[in-house]
């Protein structure tokens, strides 16, 4: 009866070993990133965001995270040029220093959410 026991707790050692050893070989699968860790964040790679890369489909990638811009576009106070060659980009040092050094507003900051659609992932 001991050695019974002995012979299944140790097959079930080796099982368990085996199968956390494969997984982490495996590594977590494309489709699960995509998805996001919780299941409901879209992660967005920088291929996907290079897609959106103009002013009828702008999405920029900010501190991490995507926004579609397209609705904004037309509001933001500056030559259009200002801000649409970073469609389709990482955006955070533009959008840091509005391309001159001085950062955007606090109300800009809460704004900014109201446009993210996803978490941005920097590997293509
Ligand atoms: C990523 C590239 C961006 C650049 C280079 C940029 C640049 C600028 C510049 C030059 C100004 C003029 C203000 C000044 O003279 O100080 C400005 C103002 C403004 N921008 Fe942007 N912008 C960018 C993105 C955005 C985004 C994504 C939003 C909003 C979703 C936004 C919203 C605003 C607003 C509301 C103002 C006026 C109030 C403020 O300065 O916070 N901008 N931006």
């Amino acid at each position: 009866m001991t050695k019974r026991l002995f012979f299944f707790s140790t097959a079930l050692f080796w099982a368990l070993v085996a199968s956390v050893t494969t997984s982490a070989l495996l590594g977590t699968p494309d489709e699960a990133i995509a998805e996001g860790q919780d299941g409901k964040t879209r992660v967005i790679s920088a291929a996907e965001l290079a897609k959106h890369a103009s002013i009828k489909d702008c999405w920029m990638a900010i501190r991490g995270s995507v926004y579609d811009l397209t609705a904004y576009l037309p509001q933001h106070p500056t030559r259009p040029e200002v801000i649409d060659v970073w469609c389709g980009k990482e955006a955070t040092g533009a959008y840091n220093t509005k391309g001159a050094g001085r950062p955007h507003g606090k109300y800009t900051d809460q704004m900014l959410g109201m446009y993210q659609i996803g978490e941005f992932r920097k590997k293509p």
